[in-house]
């Protein structure tokens, strides 16, 4: 039942109508029914917001954090978002009997011991560690994380569908443990587990991570952003659901990496405005020139609900298409929920509390 109606385009997101500010109103995130939208103002043109549902801004790398749990500063019944920084090597070890948690290495470097062995990492990589995993970080120097915890199903690779089982990123770039060659197991250890929101803390008088070997096809995994081909149209921008790197359940996590622009004249090269129905949509940015966004450096992180629009700011339509500006150079990790996420505290105390005002 697809109907057009005044100016529209026939290509979306290219040769938009004069004068036109194009918005994208669909469902399902961006695989639903979608209608496009030509309006003669920018949808993120408010003068004021009365009310809870806003764009908001926070400054991840400020929050304060312990040396145990990760701080959440985002949730819901599905998944939570936070921040942790570890330094050295802790003398106990950790186990998360609430969710699967995807470690993304912000700063620093070091080594992931777990039950399986150990992974090196460093920043940029993703560490996968399934529910009820006991681990610990050694870290070389202060590590910040971004910290995703999947309460519900576990997480996993997303379907490649028509793009192939080598698109995205290839399963030769996933790095396993390697086994613990232990050198010293007599001694008490602790591990400190976590349900609930609750730590418990269980003493051994032998080396937890004591696995002489395993076989299987549940372990902890790593990937690095630096090794994920994002997918691109020279010729229309593509919805941010091309860049999906791990689902679980009620959310997915997008990895956004340096790309070429679209080339095509009248293309459009920033993100379309839309109002993101049917999921609330959270960017953590990593490293680079976050070009479409103005005041949003490394370390911050936004989260724009269903419901009220969000696009680019005003200057980065103009700046995209600028004299020798032919790629992206930005590093961000999207976190999109079903459900609508609430920010905690922890969020509140270092939200940029403007934002919501930053595209007028
Ligand atoms: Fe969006």
């Amino acid at each position: 039942m697809y109907q057009a109606k005044g100016h529209i385009t026939k290509q979306a997101h290219v040769d938009i109508p004069a004068g036109t500010y194009e918005e994208q109103h669909g469902r399902e995130g961006f695989f639903g029914p979608v209608s496009h939208l030509y309006h003669r103002h920018p949808p993120t043109g408010w003068t004021r917001i009365e009310g809870d549902c806003r764009p908001q801004a926070f400054h991840a790398d400020r929050v304060e954090t312990t040396g145990d749990a990760p701080t959440t500063l985002l949730e819901n019944a599905d998944v939570t978002l936070g921040v942790a920084r570890r330094r050295g090597t802790p003398p106990y070890f950790e186990r998360n009997a609430d969710g699967d948690e995807l470690w993304f290495t912000h700063r620093g470097a070091g080594v992931l011991e777990t039950d399986y062995g150990q992974l090196r990492f460093g920043v940029g990589d993703y560490l996968v560690i399934p529910r009820g995993t006991t681990y610990r970080f050694a870290c070389a120097d202060e590590c910040f994380f971004l910290v995703i915890q999947s309460l519900g199903t576990r997480l996993r690779q997303p379907e490649r569908g028509l793009l192939g089982q080598y698109s995205l990123y290839d399963a030769t770039t996933i790095r396993t443990p390697d086994l613990l060659a232990l050198t010293r197991t007599e001694g008490e250890y602790e591990v400190r587990v976590r349900r609930e929101g609750k730590l418990t803390r269980i003493f051994y008088p032998f080396h937890p991570l004591d696995v002489a070997g395993w076989k299987g096809d549940l372990y902890p995994w790593a990937l690095s952003i630096h090794d994920f081909c994002p997918v691109m149209s020279h010729r229309a921008h593509l919805p941010p659901s091309v860049h999906v790197t791990l689902v679980g359940e009620g959310f997915v996590v997008c990895s956004f990496v340096p790309r070429p622009l679209e080339e095509t004249p009248g293309a459009q090269r920033v993100p379309f405005y839309h109002r993101n129905i049917d999921f609330d949509e959270v960017l953590f940015y990593h490293a680079g020139d976050f070009f479409s966004r103005d005041n949003i450096s490394a370390g911050m992180v936004t989260l724009h609900p269903h419901g009220v629009h969000h696009g680019p700011h005003p200057k980065a339509i103009e700046k995209s298409w600028s004299p020798g500006k032919t790629h992206t150079d930005e590093y961000a990790v999207m976190l999109d929920t079903r459900r609508p996420l609430h920010a905690t505290d922890a969020a509140r105390q270092v939200e940029w509390k403007e934002y919501y005002l930053s595209w007028q």
